[in-house]
Order: structure tokens, then sequence, then C-alpha cells
């Protein structure tokens, strides 16, 4: 199986979590691309549903559905999201696609984070993917200096503007034993609007697509 057909698998093992009355946040990138390809399936159990970048809304809106701000709705009851890594304790790295500050607010708003990867996002150690952190533009260089300063490698992610019109720094070559420990000391140099990690809000479940089917984790 490619990774695509179990990002598919994945996304459709979502499908069951979306109960009646489900108001449901919607991540970001190819896997949830998959999710929303299947969301009419499930139309008449969504009371409600909230999108984490402009990419996901113009998908949505394709398929008919009205979506709604997170203002509107209030909390909600579950949101499904894929990852860039996940270790055991579904502590996450997001922000492959740069909506990660949407994601991470959706995510904060809801009950539930069913997260869905094929395997290969399964790690030990999360760091491998370089980590996005969103930057406030005129605090770019500060932030890379600052970031130096740690001893982690930023990159620019030239030519990219976030949703909010911000920049994206990747961090390489960043091992992260502690992902709570970095999520804070990262989010605490001025500048920086998120942190790519998510560990203070991990996932609640996640679903992990492999060649044999799709395994539910939870913490
Ligand atoms: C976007 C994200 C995505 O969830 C992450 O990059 C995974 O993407 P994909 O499903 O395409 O592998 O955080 O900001």
């Amino acid at each position: 199986m490619d990774a695509l057909q179990k990002k598919r698998k994945a996304a459709e093992a979502a499908l069951a979590f979306i109960e009646p009355g489900t108001k449901l946040g919607v991540g970001t990138g190819s896997t949830v691309n998959c999710l929303i390809d299947l969301l009419p399936s499930v139309r008449s159990n969504i009371e409600a549903i909230v999108s984490s970048s402009r990419a996901s809304t113009e998908l949505l809106e394709n398929e008919g559905f009205e979506v709604s701000t997170l203002n509107e709705t209030g909390d909600l009851d579950l949101y499904i999201d894929g990852a860039d890594e996940s270790n055991k304790r579904l502590q996450l790295i997001k922000g492959g696609g740069g909506a990660l500050t949407r994601e991470k607010i959706v995510a904060g708003a809801s009950r539930r984070f069913v997260c869905i990867v094929d395997d290969s996002k399964l790690v030990g150690m999360l760091g491998s993917f370089p980590l996005p952190l969103e930057v406030i533009p005129m605090a770019q260089s500060f932030v890379a200096r600052r970031l130096l300063k740690m001893r982690a490698q930023p990159v620019w992610r030239e030519g990219f503007v976030t949703d909010n019109g911000n920049h994206i720094l990747d961090i390489h070559d960043l091992a992260i034993p502690n992902p709570l420990e970095m999520e804070s000391r990262l989010n605490e140099i001025p500048g920086v609007v998120t942190v790519g990690i998510f560990a203070r809000r991990p996932a609640d479940v996640l679903l992990v697509a492999g060649d044999s089917g799709v395994r539910e984790m939870r913490v």
C-alpha cells in the first residue's frame, strides 16, 4: 500500500468518530483532503464545521459545506487533523503545510482530537521532521538569531506567507526529548506566534494506517 492509500484508510477510520450532532473541526493537508472527500457520506451527522485553513475551507465549500467560524460555533466536539510526526504519547509535530496556528487554536477548542496518519509518521522521538515556527515577519531575523544561540538550525520557508500574514522558520536537526518543555521554551521567544509542537494539547486518539490495517492508539 502506498502512502496515499494509507492516508485514505486513516481518513476512512476517522468517520466513525463523527456522531450525530457533531460540531466538527477540520485540519489541513493531504490526509485531511482524503477526509474532506469522504465527509459528504456523513453530512447528516455534522451540525457545524470549522476549518483550520483557507485551503481546507475551499475544499469543504466545493463539497457543499457551509464553513462556520469558531466565534460562531463556540467549542467543538471533535477535531480531525493529520500530523508530520507523532510519538507514542500522541505528542505531535504539525505545520508542514504552514497552518499550525489555526490548527492549534481549533485543536485547543475541541473536546476530542483525532489525528490521522500513515505509519511513516510514528516516531520514537520528535524532531526528524523540521519543526515549523510561525513568526511575525519583523521578528524573523531576531527569532532566527535566538534559535542559533540554542544551537538550532532555522531555515526560512522562502516565499511562503501563512493565512495570518506571517512567515515560517523550519528548525532542522532538533532532537526533542521533552516536547512539553521545548514547546514552552520556543513559545517564549518574542515574535514567535506558534510552535509546531502539539504537546500541551496532544491528540486524544491516533489512527495509524499501515499495510495490515488501521491501528487505534490512545495515551
Ligand atoms: C499542516 C499540517 C498537516 O497536518 C501535516 O503537515 C501533515 O500533512 P499531510 O497530511 O499532507 O502529510 O500540520 O499544517
